[in-house]
This record gives C-alpha cells, sequence and structure tokens, in this order.
C-alpha cells in the first residue's frame, strides 16, 4: 500500500478571483468545481477509511458535474445560445471519463492514483473550457439578465 502525501497547492490547484468570467451563479459553480477536484487530488492511500472517503470525493464530484454541466446546458438551451453543440459535447466526455473512474473506484478497481489522474486532467481541462466556452455563454447571459457585458471586479494582488 503507498501512502503518498498530499500535493502542496499551488495556483493552478486553487480558486482565485482570476477566473472570475462575471455571471454569478456560473462563477459560484465553478468555485465548487475547484473544492470537489482539489478534494479528489487530496484523497491518498494509507488511511484506515480510505476506500469510504474516495467513495465519497468521487460521487460528490459527479454529482457536482451533472449539475454543473446541466445547469449551463439549460441556460443555452433556454436563452437559444449559438453554437451550442461543442460545449455540450466537452461536457458529455468529462463527465464520461468522471463516470468511468467512480465505477472503479466503487467496485474496488482503482485508488487514489486514480483519483489523482482524474483531478490533473480536470485541473488542465477547466481553465481552456472556461476561457474558450464558459466565458462565452457568461458573457450572453450577462448580456441577457443584465442588459451588457459582464464587470468582474477582482481583489488586488499583493
Ligand atoms: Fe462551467
Ligand atoms: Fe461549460
Amino acid at each position: 500500500m503507498s501512502a503518498k502525501l498530499p500535493p502542496t497547492p499551488t495556483a493552478d490547484l486553487l480558486w482565485s478571483d482570476e477566473r472570475l468570467l462575471g455571471f454569478g451563479p456560473m462563477d459560484r459553480t465553478h468555485e465548487d468545481f475547484y473544492r470537489l477536484a482539489f478534494d479528489l487530488l487530496t484523497c491518498h492511500d494509507g488511511g484506515a477509511g480510505y476506500a469510504a472517503v474516495a467513495r465519497r470525493a468521487i460521487a460528490a464530484f459527479e454529482a457536482h458535474a451533472v449539475a454543473h454541466f446541466g445547469e449551463e446546458e439549460r441556460w443555452m438551451q433556454d436563452s437559444g445560445f449559438p453554437a451550442a453543440g461543442c460545449h455540450v459535447d466537452e461536457h458529455a466526455a468529462v463527465l464520461a471519463s468522471v463516470r468511468e473512474v467512480r465505477a472503479a473506484v466503487d467496485e474496488g478497481r482503482a485508488g487514489a492514483d486514480l483519483l489523482r489522474r482524474l483531478a490533473e486532467h480536470l485541473f488542465t481541462w477547466f481553465p481552456a473550457h472556461a476561457d474558450y466556452m464558459d466565458s462565452a455563454l457568461a458573457a450572453w447571459m450577462c448580456k441577457r439578465t443584465l442588459g451588457g457585458q459582464p464587470v468582474v471586479l477582482r481583489r488586488q494582488r499583493d
């Protein structure tokens, strides 16, 4: 049994104002994405209750992904957002990976290494998805609900 230490958080793994897109409901969901993906990353083999912790972490992430992607897809559908196809396809691909990992964990075929690899994939995937797809949807939703482009207020870095 390997007992790897959880990774030291770096800027890539933590939520920050840099990631705000200016549409509040989406930004709050994205902050949850970071928290729950970090829980996957920091599951580690070795503790007595590891299997239960791993199962809880991947179940929580799957529930988040279903809600997160479903919410964005409803916004696109209800508002007649153009070119939603690629966006929906990316969500479906990520959700399929999450479900594969969940099945492996639930059946005892995988442990912390697979959760860690999934989390690394999620942290790599998210910034480009947010920049190219979610940001366009956020701007569209702000325009529809507030009548203008999003205004993002970020805290000043020291
Ligand atoms: Fe998103
Ligand atoms: Fe998205």
